[in-house]
């Protein structure tokens, strides 16, 4: 049945063998979100929220239940469809921002475009448009240890933004920035979802952070109790 939702989940399990153990991260979790959201997954350490964004943007497939992005199953598609998906309508944004160390800021935002068609005019074009909008465009040939934290993470934000997903995920945006610094990235990623319609879903525990969502979701022992 086709909805309107952007991402759906329903009834997620996520199972993880540690040794002989198991450890069940998330429990029969369901969540629908509407394009156009900037919507926050909350909760203490240990309750799920990785564990979540990772298992919606295809980077890790759950143990029972389904995941569908705009109305297009996810759990039986091959590596190689999973791959396209990702790179066709997911952006991703980490705590540690992640950036190819040996590639300058240019370089790391156009990564993404590579593997799409674009002429390198356009490439470039797109590229310097991007680093502009997150606000970096002097520090285009800088490498990521000449950038500081909230540059970098600018950097992180137009390399996630650059291939045009429909959703960007971002867990813990914040987590290793200072305060003025995070809230900066926080209002940076507000006003590209007002104005461009990015939806947006970012996992936090910081309640400052959270009052900026428009929509919060909180996770308990890997289970939605709000
Ligand atoms: N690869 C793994 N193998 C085994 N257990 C895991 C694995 N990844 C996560 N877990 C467990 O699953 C649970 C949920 O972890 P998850 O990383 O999703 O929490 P989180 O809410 O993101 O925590 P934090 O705020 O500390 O980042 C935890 O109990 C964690 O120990
Ligand atoms: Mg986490």
């Amino acid at each position: 049945m086709l909805s309107d939702f952007l991402v759906s989940v329903k009834k997620v399990s996520k199972e993880y063998a540690f040794g002989k153990q198991k450890v069940q991260a998330l429990r029969e979790v369901s969540l629908a979100v509407l394009g156009g959201e900037f919507l926050a997954i909350a909760g203490p350490s240990g309750s799920g929220k990785s564990t979540l964004l990772n298992l919606i943007g295809c980077i890790d497939t759950p143990t029972t239940g389904s995941i569908s992005i705009e109305n297009q199953e996810t759990v039986n598609q091959t590596p190689d469809q999973l791959a396209d998906l990702r790179a066709r309508k997911i952006g991703f944004i980490f705590q540690t921002f992640n950036l190819l160390p040996v590639l300058s800021a240019f370089e790391n935002v156009e990564y993404p475009l590579l593997r799409l068609k674009l002429d390198k005019t356009e490439r470039h074009q797109r590229v310097s448009q991007y680093l502009e909008l997150v606000g970096v465009n002097e520090f285009a040939t800088h490498r990521p240890n000449q950038l500081s934290g909230g540059q970098r993470q600018r950097v992180a934000i137009a390399r996630a933004l650059i291939a045009q997903p429909s959703i960007v995920l971002a867990d813990e945006p914040t987590a290793n920035l200072d305060h003025r610094t995070g809230e900066g990235i926080l209002d940076l990623m507000s006003r590209i979802n007002r104005d461009n319609g990015t939806t947006f879903i970012f996992s936090t525990h910081d309640a400052r952070v959270i009052e900026m969502a428009g929509r919060v979701v909180r996770l308990s022992d890997g289970e939605i109790v709000q």
